[in-house]
């Protein structure tokens, strides 16, 4: 597979909504494990296929503290949602050094497919909850930024369009 890299807002493919994933086979493996060293690269908590130019229903997230809890979930479900609310910041690779608050589930319970192409379900709260959230967002083709006001959102396309030109100029 060709390396892989992170889309970032604006970029319009990361309004594509994702398919569900036929068959866990080598190639989903390899795009997690894949997906998965880039978001430790990164240095993030989470990353959907979404976000690399893939649109299938895969996530991976580590929202441990030692960075050695890594999660894949092939084709995630909500299964429960507390009424309970959270507001908490988020970010985003897709965003980078953009942070603001956006409501969310306080718990939710999750079931999918792991690696090995087997159901499984965990509740998930806190950050991990949030995660889960935001990442199954993207896999809907929605950037937490569309949570924010119109105005806020419009500042953060301007300072992303221009950090992307500053950097192809370098
Ligand atoms: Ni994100």
């Amino acid at each position: 597979m060709a390396k892989l890299s992170i889309l970032r807002y604006p970029d319009p493919r990361l309004h594509t909504v994702a398919k569900p994933v036929t068959v866990v086979d080598d190639r989903i493996r390899t795009l997690a494990d894949d997906m998965l060293e880039l978001m430790y690269q990164a240095d993030g908590v989470g990353l959907a296929a979404t976000q690399v130019d893939v649109h299938e229903r895969l996530i991976v997230i580590d929202t441990s503290e030692g960075r050695d809890d890594p999660r894949v979930l092939i084709n995630p479900e909500l299964i429960a949602r507390s009424e309970e609310m959270t507001f908490a910041d988020e970010g985003c690779l897709s965003v980078p050094a953009i942070y603001d608050k956006v409501q969310r589930h306080a718990q939710v319970t999750v079931r999918a497919l792991g690696r090995d192409g087997l159901p499984y379900q965990f509740d998930a709260e806190g950050l991990l909850s949030v995660c889960v959230q935001h990442e199954m967002d993207h896999l809907m083709g929605k950037v937490f930024v569309e949570y924010l006001s119109s105005l806020k959102r419009d500042r953060i396309k301007t300072k992303m369009l221009k950090k992307t030109r500053d950097e192809q100029k370098s």
